[in-house]
């Protein structure tokens, strides 16, 4: 079973948005999409917010969200109790989030990474499974010392 999959982008990653949700469509994945809905400019917290506030409400598996650079939406998706968003560049970061941080949402920069590496960082991600063992004392470090997750 494909997880369900929550989306959002600000005006900067919206085009490459679009052609995510085409992609992974194709790929057989059931995906929500919280908008930005066109080019024209907006803020991305508006985005990043919804998108992780329905992961953390479990109503989606994982998330995607989309801006110039990612990190303003991990800046503002990592601030939501149970959320582990991570900014990656590569596949290999793709992989150990979710190896090793059980990261739930997944943020890209549509103007560092092109949409033929966006989707092997993108499937990379999906296809990873968190690995447990060492890292489960870790992440629930991260609840214990921040109270936040
Ligand atoms: C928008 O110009 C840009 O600042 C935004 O997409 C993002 O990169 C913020 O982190």
């Amino acid at each position: 079973m494909k997880e369900r999959l929550a989306i959002g982008s600000d005006h900067a990653g919206f085009e490459l948005k679009q052609k995510v949700i085409n992609f992974l469509e194709i790929e057989g994945y059931k995906i929500e999409d919280f908008g930005t809905y066109d080019s024209s400019s907006c803020d991305y917290p508006d985005f990043a917010f919804k998108v992780a506030k329905n992961i953390s409400e479990k109503k989606n598996d994982l998330g995607i969200l989309i801006c110039g650079t990612g990190i303003g939406m991990s800046i503002t998706a990592n601030k939501v109790k149970g959320i582990r968003a991570a900014n990656c560049c590569s596949v290999d970061m793709a992989k150990l989030a979710r190896k090793h941080n059980d990261a739930n949402i997944l943020t890209i920069g549509a103007r560092i990474i092109a949409f033929e590496q966006a989707k092997e960082i993108i499937l990379a991600f999906l296809n990873a499974r968190f690995e447990g063992d060492r890292h489960i004392k870790r992440i629930n470090k991260i609840n214990e010392l921040t109270g936040l997750l």
